[in-house]
């Protein structure tokens, strides 16, 4: 079984425009179970679950909502962070154009929960085709009275608004979304306070990534416990992943864990174009680390992948054969976040860039001993000293290629 359909059950099985065909083939009854059984019920069945955040910092779902829960503070905020900018992930705008009510059905259950009483879903703006799939799926859901006052006669409120990016990757980070979301410019800042005490417009706020809130409505109406009868480890459940590179069938997949490496790539993705080696993978995007094929083997999991080197991250997984040098790989990571740092603090800019120009010196053969010493060193200053994530991982790939392929950064190896 390398593909299950638990979060894409509902995938083809309604049209996305109507409200009434999601509710014939059971939409709306988690929420409805939800207020019936009360917000403590659904907390428990979430701490069961040990669902880890999907965006990429893997924070258990359970444990962020009741601590928004306990926060004090009026109108409270439930963010769905939609912005997927990480390279190669490609799985939330499946959820999103294929089953866009359970989403806003997932939304409304952690607003139930929390104790928020507005939504924002905060949107890439590369995804502005999905728009009116959004828009509509929240203006149903509003004549239906599954949004506005007194929902499901409880005396609870709750409204969604949409948010489009503008394209950069760094507002898929918490507090440069927010600043996005307020008309700011989207750059990240200093935490404390943190966006569970002091979020969008200052208010608690409740951030979490579009696979993570999908799942929730599954979960709570999944009597046979299909979910919690895949356990590995600490990986419960199932996985969205996507799929890139040279491969025969790039895509997305829904998968339980612990299928391997091996099958994800040559069952699910059809195998190496022109059945190539495998130069090396790399896992949730850009500010992943990489692997060489010594990992097909390994189960993905969450704490498989993180002995072997790797980690589940944002779920996508990049296939490179061997036509591409891992210098050239490298320079072209390297390429994107020379672009999208935000300028803001100095470890990331400058790291970023020196980084780039000792990488070209290698490529050009003109690198020196003194040149890579300082790469390293500066890959370890920025994941210690910069202001957000994005510095702060910017540097995985370089730093786990360093430790997989030694020579390459001797002087001379590059060639
Ligand atoms: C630079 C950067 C970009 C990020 N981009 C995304 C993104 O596109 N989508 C996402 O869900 N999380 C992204 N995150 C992680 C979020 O900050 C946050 O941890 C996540 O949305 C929380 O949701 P979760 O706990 O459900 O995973 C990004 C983080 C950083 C540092
Ligand atoms: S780490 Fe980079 S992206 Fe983050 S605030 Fe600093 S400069 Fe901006």
């Amino acid at each position: 079984m390398t593909t299950v359909k638990f979060l894409t059950k509902n995938f083809g099985k309604y049209n996305v425009e109507s409200i009434s065909e999601y509710m014939e083939i059971g939409g709306f009854s988690a929420l409805k179970k939800a207020v019936a059984d009360g917000p403590d019920s659904v907390l428990e069945l979430l701490a069961a679950a040990k669902i880890r955040g999907r965006g990429g910092a893997e924070y258990d779902v359970g444990r962020k909502w009741s601590q928004a829960r306990d926060v004090k503070g009026e109108n409270k905020i439930i963010i769905c962070n939609a912005d997927e900018g990480e390279t190669t992930t490609f799985k939330d705008r499946e959820l999103i154009k294929n089953d866009p009510f359970n989403l806003i059905e997932a939304m409304i259950i952690a607003g139930y929960v929390i104790g928020a009483t507005e939504g924002f879903i905060y949107m890439r703006a590369e995804y502005a085709c999905y728009r009116p799939i959004l828009l509509n799926a929240i203006a149903q859901a509003k004549e239906y009275g599954f949004l506005g006052k007194n929902i499901l006669n409880k005396g609870f409120d709750f409204n969604i608004k949409l948010y489009s990016g503008a394209g950069a990757y760094v507002c898929g980070e918490g507090t440069a979304l927010i600043r996005s979301i307020e008309g700011k410019a989207g750059r990240p800042r200093m935490k404390p306070p943190f966006i569970k005490q002091s979020g969008a417009f200052a208010r608690p706020t409740c951030l979490n990534n579009v696979e993570s809130l999908s799942i929730v409505p599954h979960l709570i109406l999944d009597d046979e416990k299909v979910y919690m009868s895949i356990v590995r480890g600490i990986s419960v459940g199932t996985k969205m992943i996507s799929v890139a590179g040279n491969v025969n069938k790039p895509g997305v997949f829904e998968i339980p864990f612990g299928v391997t490496v091996r099958e994800i790539i040559y069952d699910l993705a059809g195998g190496v174009q022109d059945n190539r080696k495998i130069r090396l993978i790399q896992f949730g995007g850009a500010s992943g680390k990489i692997a060489t094929d010594a990992i097909l083997d390994t189960p993905y999991t969450y704490e498989d992948l993180r002995a072997a080197g790797v980690m589940v991250g944002s779920g996508g997984i990049l296939v490179i054969d061997e036509r591409t040098s891992v210098l050239d790989f490298l320079r072209m990571n390297q390429d994107f976040f020379s672009e999208e740092s935000c300028g803001q603090c100095t470890p990331c800019r400058e790291g970023n860039l020196h980084i780039k120009i000792i990488l070209e010196k290698m490529a050009e053969g003109t690198a020196t001993e003194t040149d890579i010493c300082m790469m390293k060193k500066i890959a370890r200053v920025m994941s210690m000293s910069s202001l957000c994530g994005l510095g702060e991982t910017a540097q995985n790939t370089l730093m786990s290629a360093m430790k997989l392929f030694p020579e390459l950064f001797e002087i001379g190896g590059a060639k």
